[in-house]
């Protein structure tokens, strides 16, 4: 075994543990593509006033358990060599007032010439609410790490968790303080070296508790979201997948069309017992969830199978008034709740900054066959 499991102790030594709530459900608001630190000269100013506006919004709408930053938090091709981290204060001030609790991803456009994932790490973790760890040598990126839920009101090691979120770093962008600037030299997609880190500490947790729920959260989405945007009938945004869909095709891990840097990844994820479903960003005009494709498209590398584990995938809406595309904003909500027998259940939503709820779905053994509004919000 080459990875410890010092991630998962070292998040129980040092920070209170996650705990389902008093009814055995835990809510996470999903705050993707936030985009602080635009240029100042055009619109960076106002768009940060506006997203600032947003998480306070939903946040006090919401009350979530805890909070996702799914990647893009910041646009480094804009920011300050001697000032870029300064926007991680700004990004989480509503975070500390409100007393939440956070988790990070990191996405393409937190590694640019002006700003490394690396600083903007440092400084999350000045903040004793910053649930964000370090992945260990051997994993590539930053964000790679995995973070246990407790049952209700229960503390310390000895306990069992009843679920984890998993966290990974799809990289992308450019070197610090590389030149010529802001050339994105990055691979683009969770590394092998990740990889071999998540099937270890992966195995390691299945021998030690068993099978465990788990939700996985990665900046970039992988080539499986592609495939299900592709598939026809029933399609992604009718209704049995609504949301979104207005980045097609939307960009993808690896850089091919077919995306095939990434197939270690995916088939990790497929391999992977009790996962249930993953999210993220980086196309801001998605927001449906699917559900990985059983079948496999022609060049597309890799599908679930009919009989496998075939998580969820779900697009997050962007949060953020920085980025591309002038969508209206949101923010996913996903609400895992557990039975007296300790299974599963997961509905999700987009709270609208206007207060409207969305999309409201449960991601069940029958979602994709379930009719439900069309209504995506735009
Ligand atoms: C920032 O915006 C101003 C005003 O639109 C423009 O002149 C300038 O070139 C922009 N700077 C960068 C680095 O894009
Ligand atoms: C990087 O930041 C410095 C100031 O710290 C600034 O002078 C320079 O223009 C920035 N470079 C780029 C490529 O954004
Ligand atoms: C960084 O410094 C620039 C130039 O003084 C300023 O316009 C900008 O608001 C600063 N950013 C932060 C996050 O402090
Ligand atoms: C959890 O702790 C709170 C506060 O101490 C208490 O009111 C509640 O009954 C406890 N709930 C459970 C399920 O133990
Ligand atoms: C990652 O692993 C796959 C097979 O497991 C291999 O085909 C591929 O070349 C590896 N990628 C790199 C960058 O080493
Ligand atoms: C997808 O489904 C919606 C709703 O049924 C429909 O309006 C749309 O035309 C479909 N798109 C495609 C590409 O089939
Ligand atoms: C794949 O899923 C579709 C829609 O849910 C279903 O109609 C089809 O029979 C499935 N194919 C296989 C091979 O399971
Ligand atoms: C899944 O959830 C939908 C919406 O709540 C519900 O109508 C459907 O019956 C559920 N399916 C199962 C298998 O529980």
């Amino acid at each position: 075994m080459f990875f410890s499991l010092l991630g998962l102790s070292s998040a129980l030594l040092c920070k209170a543990d996650l705990n389902l709530a008093e009814d055995n459900s835990f809510h996470i608001s999903v705050f993707s593509d936030l985009h602080y630190g635009e240029n100042e000269s055009s619109f960076g100013i106002p768009a940060d006033m506006n997203s600032a506006a947003l998480m306070r919004q939903v946040l006090s709408q919401e009350q979530p358990d805890f909070v996702v930053l799914n990647g893009d938090l910041i646009t480094g091709e804009n920011t300050f060599a001697f000032n870029s981290t300064g926007y991680v204060d700004e990004i989480v001030a509503p975070l500390v007032e409100g007393g939440y609790n956070w988790a990070s991803t990191y996405g393409n456009h937190d590694s640019k010439y002006n700003l490394s994932r690396e600083a903007l790490y440092t400084e999350e973790k000045k903040y004793s609410n910053a649930y964000t760890q370090h992945g260990p040598a051997g994993t590539d990126g930053v964000t790679n790490y995995v973070l246990p839920v407790f049952p209700t009101n229960t503390t310390g090691s000895t306990q069992t968790p009843v679920a984890l979120l998993w966290f990974f770093d799809s990289r992308g962008g450019s070197e610090y303080q590389s030149l010529p600037a802001n050339v994105d030299n990055i691979d683009n997609y969770v590394s092998n070296g990740t990889v071999a880190w998540y099937r270890s500490t992966q195995a390691d947790l299945q021998s030690q508790y068993g099978t465990l729920p788990s939700l996985a959260f990665v900046h970039i989405p992988t080539l499986a979201f592609v495939d299900l945007q592709t598939q026809t009938s029933p399609n992604v945004s009718g209704p049995n997948y609504p949301g979104l869909n207005a980045d097609v095709p939307l960009a993808q891990q690896g850089y091919s069309d077919t995306g095939s840097e990434a197939i270690p990844f995916m088939q990790a994820l497929l391999d992977t017992p009790g996962l249930h479903s993953m999210y993220s960003g980086h196309d801001h005009g998605d927001s449906w969830c699917g559900r990985w494709p059983n079948s496999t498209l022609p060049g597309y590398g890799i599908g679930g199978g009919s009989s496998q584990n075939r998580p969820f995938l779900c697009f997050c809406k962007h949060s953020g008034y920085g980025g591309y595309g002038v969508w209206n904003r949101g923010v996913r909500q996903v609400r895992m709740s557990f039975d007296q027998n300790g299974v599963m259940s997961v509905d999700t939503w987009v709270r609208m900054q206007a207060g409207t709820i969305i999309t409201a779905v449960s991601l069940n053994e029958t979602y994709g066959e379930d009719i439900y509004s069309t209504a995506d919000g735009q």
